[in-house]
């Protein structure tokens, strides 16, 4: 989980990018090594366009001078360059571990490509083992956590509302306003049918899971950086 890899799959990534591209712009810590990266080759001439994933790739993105649009403006992206929790067989990935799963799926879901961005920690043979991130419509929380329960106490397994760091254990909000839950599966054999569960789940907005978005995954090793399709 070095630094240093996630650099160089930011620096790798860059072989996706054309001038004039609308870019998606991801969120956590890997994406914020290409946002960085892309800060320098805008200041050195590129023109591309971004849509940020969140508050905090907005902020990064704007003070580094790159130029911003919105989803209302520029409905169609070309390719949106992301991080991601874990990466699995056929490039399905958990993502939302930073909490932007909701904006990272609907920017992901408006290109026509996503390259994801990791060090090798992050692909793994079957998802799973990170916790799947959930995000959930505040109203009715006890409602809707009886549900996700019943769906993972099948497997005997456990879903928390996640928190903000600190004493005050307040539930962690959103940039859209809503919480989330981790939902520990340890394995996911079968990441389309619990994607479907999940989305038929009352009071469950978006959750982690992104199968089918990623057009390609770009993993850094100590040795060098490997492309993987799907
Ligand atoms: C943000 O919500 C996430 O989807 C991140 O893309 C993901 O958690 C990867 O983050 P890191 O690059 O910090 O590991």
């Amino acid at each position: 989980m070095s630094v240093a890899l996630k650099r160089r799959a930011a620096e790798a990534a860059f072989a996706f990018i054309e001038p004039g591209m609308r870019l998606g712009l991801g969120t956590g810590s890997t994406a914020a090594e290409f946002v960085d990266l892309l800060g320098a080759r805008v200041a050195a001439g590129l023109d591309v366009v971004g849509v940020p994933t969140s508050a905090r790739t907005f902020a990064q993105a704007t003070a580094l001078g790159i130029r911003l649009t919105t989803l209302e403006e520029t409905p169609d992206l070309d390719l949106t360059v992301d991080g991601a929790d874990e990466i699995g067989p056929n490039l399905a990935l958990i993502k939302g571990g930073g909490g932007a799963l909701l904006r990272e799926k609907i920017v992901a879901a408006s290109s026509a490509g996503m390259v994801v961005i990791a060090d090798a920690s992050k692909t793994v043979a079957e998802l799973g083992a990170f916790p799947l991130p959930i995000e959930v419509v505040p109203f009715g929380f006890a409602s809707t956590l009886r549900r996700l329960e019943r769906l993972v106490a099948e497997l005997g397994l456990t879903a928390d509302l996640r928190l903000r760091p600190g004493p005050a254990s307040d539930p962690y909000l959103t940039d859209g306003g809503h919480w989330i839950v981790d939902a520990s599966f340890r394995r996911i054999p079968d990441p389309s049918r619990l994607a479907t569960a999940l989305d038929a789940t009352v009071g469950v907005v978006e959750h982690g899971l992104f199968l089918g978005f990623a057009t390609a995954a770009v993993v850094a090793r100590d040795d060098g950086v490997e492309v993987l399709r799907p």
